[in-house]
């Protein structure tokens, strides 16, 4: 995608999300209860989340979109984080193994080219005992209305919305990364339908024996 459309959609993200941001506010709390240490962000935008962590926690925010690093700053330093920027897809995490306390992913699964392999960077980059906490659009239940038309609108959706694919079986992927344990639950989102059904949830990474 080219730098207009880029700084584009940051300015979206920026200034059209802030009905659902209060709409999953009560999710969010629920998901980031207790986080804190070393948190990495996927696809972390313009910072919707950083309200959620502890001041003084380092935020580690993998964002490949430029146009969004204004906004991480800002909101890193509103929130008194520690914010370390980091260009690179979550496909290829640029850090260490074991190397962080959590791993943060909310409306990020959808766009990236490959969602098992950025699990088992997640897993890899996660500390033994570490949280990964994630909130998604995903696919509608099988073969219902919404299922076929996420399938019939996604190649026009994904030109509209920066690759989002949205008939992603996240819950699915997650279940079967590795994780030593999942849980999530379904919500439906105040979104355009395509996007409306989601799952916030989280996964441990195995503690050493
Ligand atoms: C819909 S936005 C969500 C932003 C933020 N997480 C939020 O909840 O508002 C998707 C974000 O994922 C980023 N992204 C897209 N592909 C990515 C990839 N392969 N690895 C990491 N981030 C990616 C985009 O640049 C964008 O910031």
């Amino acid at each position: 995608m080219g730098g207009g459309y880029q700084w584009l959609f940051a300015w979206c993200m920026a200034h059209t999300m802030a009905d659902y941001e209060q709409a999953v506010a009560p999710h969010k709390h629920d998901l980031f209860a207790g986080i804190g240490g070393r948190i990495l962000e996927l696809g972390a935008g313009t910072g919707p989340n950083a309200v959620y962590y502890p001041p003084g926690s380092t935020w580690i925010a993998l964002e490949p979109n430029p146009y969004m690093y204004p906004y991480l700053k800002q909101a890193a330093q509103t929130h008194g984080l520690h914010l370390e920027l980091a260009a690179g897809r979550a496909e290829a995490i640029p850090l260490a193994d074991a190397s962080v306390d959590a791993v943060v992913s909310t409306l990020v699964l959808c766009s990236v080219s490959n969602p098992s392999q950025v699990l088992q960077e997640v897993l890899r980059v996660l500390k033994p005992g570490g949280t990964f906490h994630f909130l998604e659009h995903v696919a509608a239940p099988t073969q219902t209305r919404l299922w076929h038309w996420q399938k019939r609108l996604k190649p026009l959706w994904r030109c509209l919305a920066d690759g989002c694919c949205p008939d992603r079986e996240t819950g699915r992927s997650v279940e079967q990364a590795g994780f030593a344990s999942v849980n999530y639950t379904a919500f439906e989102a105040p979104l355009p339908a395509l996007v409306r059904p989601q799952l916030v949830g989280r996964a441990h990474k195995a503690a050493l024996a």
